[in-house]
């Protein structure tokens, strides 16, 4: 009964009065400060209510968004379920028609899209992509940082993919009920008798645990949003034409309790949809002092055979090897897929436990913190996309 307890905190705190003050050098709010009800530049509203599915328990619990923020700052863990209950209702249904997985066997059509992938873009994209204030879902910044974004991978696809690709590729912005939207990237696939796609998602929102603050959410998910946006541009540029329809996400909302991929996640189940594989990106980075420069597979709420496919492809394509490590919760949005009943796998920078727990969720996300921030680590997630993109999507070259 941890969070009655907390909740319990939480009503206190709100009843007491003391002046919470905000702004750039404004800290978390104390026990007994009195909080504003709107903040400049924000659209969030600390009284209303959402529906919450707290990780353990049966039922989703009413709470406060403000009641939300302080249980994550708690550790305490959830999804936010309120637009999204009926999520995974056909689940069932597919669950019997598993997809199977292939040994990687695409080395020469995978090696040199690889060895075309650029640090320096990673660097020059994570440095704007930081430079917003904040790029929380709920926030002006948010919006700006989802649309500079937007731009990013439009221009990317006009300099970069050959004329005859950029007819099978669409960019578009899936609207949220919140200011910033997901951006969803797809190159069509050729074949006429495979409908399946396969997603490869990060989430392009940040936050501050007090969600008010600076959040430049270098790590988290600056990284894997870049990360993927490499591997994008250079599939493109090397010609791309998957034979099932290969998809770029990039998600708002994962720290509101994975908001943005449980709509889509939904949206992809009402429609029918055939996801045959998806795979998230959250947090690609950090190699913490004193450890091995490792990938960390996760093997909780994740497809067990998909996973063993996705070891394969670091095996073979990447420069280090993998660690099986668990989160232990639903802690991004590979969760949302999984509810809905598509296989979904996660690889993090390294084991959970060495993931950069010290600044995501602080004004010192940043990537110049420390040298524990590498852009280097960062280009080993930019392959393993390249590799499950076109080993799983497939590509016949014409030549
Ligand atoms: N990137 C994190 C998850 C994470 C945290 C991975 C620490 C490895 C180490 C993600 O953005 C996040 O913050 N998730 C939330 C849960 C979500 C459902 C709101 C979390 O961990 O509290
Ligand atoms: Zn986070």
């Amino acid at each position: 009964m941890k969070f009655l307890a907390l909740l319990a905190l939480v009503s206190a705190a709100v009843a007491t009065p003391a002046l919470f003050p905000f702004g750039d050098n404004a800290q978390e709010p104390m026990m007994g400060d009195v909080l504003p009800t709107s903040y400049p530049g924000f659209d969030l509203d600390l009284n209303a209510p959402r529906l919450v599915q707290l990780e353990g328990q049966e039922e989703p619990i009413t709470m406060t968004e403000l009641e939300k923020i302080q249980a994550k700052a708690q550790g305490i863990r959830f999804f936010d379920v309120t637009d999204a209950v009926d999520l995974g209702s056909r689940a069932q249904l597919r669950a019997s028609v598993k997809p199977s997985y292939p040994t990687p066997n695409n080395t020469k059509t995978v090696k040199p899209v690889i060895d075309a992938l650029e640090i320096q873009n990673l660097h020059d994209t994570l440095d704007k992509f930081t430079s917003f204030r904040t790029r929380y879902y709920r926030s002006e910044t948010g919006k700006e940082s989802q649309r500079w974004l937007l731009s990013k991978i439009t221009d990317l696809t006009k300099k970069y993919a050959p004329e005859p690709l950029q007819k099978s590729i669409s960019i578009h912005e899936f609207g949220h009920s919140w200011q910033q939207s997901s951006i969803i990237v797809s190159i069509n696939g050729t074949s006429t008798d495979d409908d399946s796609v396969v997603v490869i998602g990060a989430h392009l929102d940040s936050t501050n645990n007090w969600p008010f603050l600076p959040a430049p959410g270098a790590d988290d998910d600056g990284s894997g949003s870049t990360s993927i946006l490499e591997a994008y541009r250079a599939l493109v540029a090397a010609g791309f034409q998957p034979e099932r329809t290969v998809e770029f996400h990039w998600y708002s909302a994962e720290e509101g309790g994975l908001l943005g991929s449980q709509a889509i996640a939904k949206s992809y189940e009402s429609r029918g949809i055939n996801v045959a594989a998806m795979s998230q990106y959250d947090m690609t980075a950090w190699v913490k002092r004193g450890t091995r420069e490792e990938v960390g597979i996760i093997t909780d709420y994740t497809d067990v055979d998909l996973t063993e496919f996705n070891k394969k492809l670091v095996e073979q394509y990447l420069s280090i090897p993998w660690v099986e490590t668990k989160c232990g919760y639903a802690c991004s949005d590979h969760a949302s897929w999984r509810k809905a009943g598509y296989p979904s796998v996660f690889t993090i920078e390294a084991t959970f436990e060495n993931s950069n727990h010290q600044f995501i969720h602080t004004q010192n996300d940043k990537y110049d913190i420390s040298d524990e921030f590498s852009f280097e680590h960062m280009l080993e997630f930019s392959k393993l996309a390249v590799a499950f993109a076109i080993e799983l999507g497939g590509w016949k070259k014409s030549t």
